[in-house]
């Protein structure tokens, strides 16, 4: 229910202006938004964590921002070090407009992190965006054959989805959005069952996948699975966000595994902000306590 408000609150322009204009939204901004991006890359790798950074932005609706959104990532790129990846909302690259303008300014993003070593990965969005997000890697696979997708475990489809893409690089998450009961798991218990078994044939397949998850069970599943399909470290990776569960980040690089922070930057922060909050009930309620205490 909660996060239902929430999610709905990410999407209304009123409740925008209403968190974003308190002052004491920025130390909770903080916690999950990278002030200066350059530093937090830096001292992220300095850890032994590899990144991949997502500019913050989505729902274009002119060409001109969507430009904006394009340029914003070349410049990204220019700044990023090896083995750095950056994450991609289609939407912030105009899909709300049109599919082809879309893949056009995702395919000249790739084109440039390919000329700097680099790698993208299409975020998963909205339910009614995810024929379009498949579509789209499909097409610039075909240039680009490291490019990554998300599939997100909700989804009742999800593991037909991983099918379909177990020779590529996916990231298997469990879904931030809102969708409707006939397309999406709506328990977190079905939630969780679906994503291990995306996890099982991401795992069986040929590509490399890339577990996208704070939850324990869900992380020790994924290794055991590792094991059993002879995937080395270097075979699949872990994914966290940027300001969650650090210390278990910092704990999995230390066993020797892969882990990538997702790192946020921008000022568009808002609806991103919303879906964490809407992760985790306790995060609403540090929020609410800090704008009662000032
Ligand atoms: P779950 O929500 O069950 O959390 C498990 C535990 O992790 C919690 O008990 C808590 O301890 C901790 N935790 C989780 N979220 C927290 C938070 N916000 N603050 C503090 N603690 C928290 N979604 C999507 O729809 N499209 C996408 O492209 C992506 N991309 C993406 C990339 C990466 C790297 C990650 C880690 C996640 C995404 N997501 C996403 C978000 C994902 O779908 C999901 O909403 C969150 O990861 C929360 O789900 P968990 O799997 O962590 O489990």
């Amino acid at each position: 229910m909660l996060r239902h408000v929430l999610l709905t609150a990410s999407r209304s322009e009123r409740a925008e202006r209403l968190v974003s204009s308190s002052p004491l939204t920025r130390g909770v901004v903080s916690r999950y938004v990278a002030d200066d991006v350059g530093a937090v890359v830096h001292d992220l790798s300095d850890q032994g964590l590899l990144v991949t950074v997502d500019h913050l932005g989505e729902d274009v609706t002119d060409r001109t921002q969507a430009e904006h959104e394009v340029r914003a990532y070349l410049t990204l790129l220019e700044r990023l070090p090896v083995g750095a990846d950056v994450s991609v909302k289609l939407t912030a690259l105009g899909l709300r407009l049109s599919e082809q303008l879309a893949l056009d300014n995702a395919a000249s993003v790739c084109e440039a992190a390919a000329a700097k070593g680099l790698t993208v990965t299409l975020d998963a969005e909205e339910h009614d965006t995810i024929e379009a997000q498949h579509s789209i890697h499909s097409t610039l696979r075909k240039e680009h054959p490291d490019v990554g997708v998300v599939v997100q475990s909700y989804l009742r489809d999800a593991q037909e989805r991983c099918a379909r893409v177990d020779s590529a690089r996916v990231r298997l998450c469990k879904g931030a959005y809102v969708a409707p009961e006939a397309l999406a798991f709506t328990s977190p218990r079905d939630i969780d069952r679906s994503y291990v078994r995306c996890l099982r044939t991401l795992m069986a397949g040929t590509g490399y996948p890339m577990v996208a998850t704070h939850d324990p069970r869900l992380i020790e599943i994924a290794a055991a699975l590792a094991i059993l399909h002879e995937r080395d470290t270097t075979g699949f990776e872990y994914q966290m966000l940027y300001g969650v569960r650090p210390a278990e980040q910092l704990r999995l690089a230390g066993i020797g595994s892969q882990v990538r922070v997702y790192v946020p930057y921008g000022d568009d922060w808002y609806a991103y902000l919303m879906r964490r909050l809407a992760e985790r009930p306790a995060n609403l309620a540090f929020f609410a306590r800090s704008l009662l205490s000032k």
